[in-house]
């Protein structure tokens, strides 16, 4: 006569057959979830990952040869407008005989360039985000000779430092290198 079958779900027996088999479906279903969470996640990942155009506009270049003592360019990078300025030794002079108690952002001017005559930084206000005038000879550049913000205000001096108004910080700087003497890439 064949033995009687436990009902389903319980143990088979003393030795624990019934747990262990629990276990195992459990553990299969475990490893069933690991892989479609695989699945779900690695487009994401994927798709994080940045395309060779995309990285490509991520730095910009710019060609310094052009831009004389006093002048600045504009460029954008990131989809933000970013200022080189060539200061001419006087500019470099003011910004550097400038006490730093007298700053709000408290920054030397060596911090914030890598060669003196060359200031690079954002073109964006710190205060609400605005595009500071300065850049062209004709443009009011505030008290300080750097830039002017007209939305609220802010003056920025020689090195891109909020010296009056409601912008909080300095005009930031972006990362570069120097890839020549006359070449910079920003990003
Ligand atoms: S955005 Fe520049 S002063 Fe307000």
């Amino acid at each position: 006569m064949a033995p009687a079958t436990a009902p389903h779900g319980a143990p088979h027996g003393a030795d624990g057959s019934g747990e262990t088999r629990r276990d195992f479906l459990k553990l299969t279903t475990g490893a069933f979830a690991a892989v479609g969470v695989g699945v779900v996640v690695w487009p994401f990942i994927h798709s994080m990952n940045p395309a060779r155009d995309v990285l490509a506009l991520s730095s910009t270049e710019v060609d310094l040869a052009p831009i004389a003592a006093g002048q600045a360019v504009t460029v954008m990078w990131r989809g933000k407008p970013v200022f080189v300025r060539n200061r001419p030794p006087e500019e470099v002079q003011a910004a550097r005989a400038t006490p730093l108690s007298e700053l709000k952002d408290p920054q030397p001017d060596q911090a914030r360039v890598q060669r003196d005559q060359w200031l690079v930084v954002l073109g964006v206000c710190t205060h609400l985000g605005c595009v500071p005038l300065g850049q062209k000879s004709s443009d009011p550049k505030g008290d300080y000779n750097g830039w002017f913000c007209p939305c609220h205000g802010s003056h920025y001096d020689t090195s891109g430092r909020i010296r009056r108004g409601p912008a909080p910080l300095n005009l930031a700087v972006p990362e570069y290198t120097f890839t020549s003497p006359t070449q910079i890439r920003i990003g």
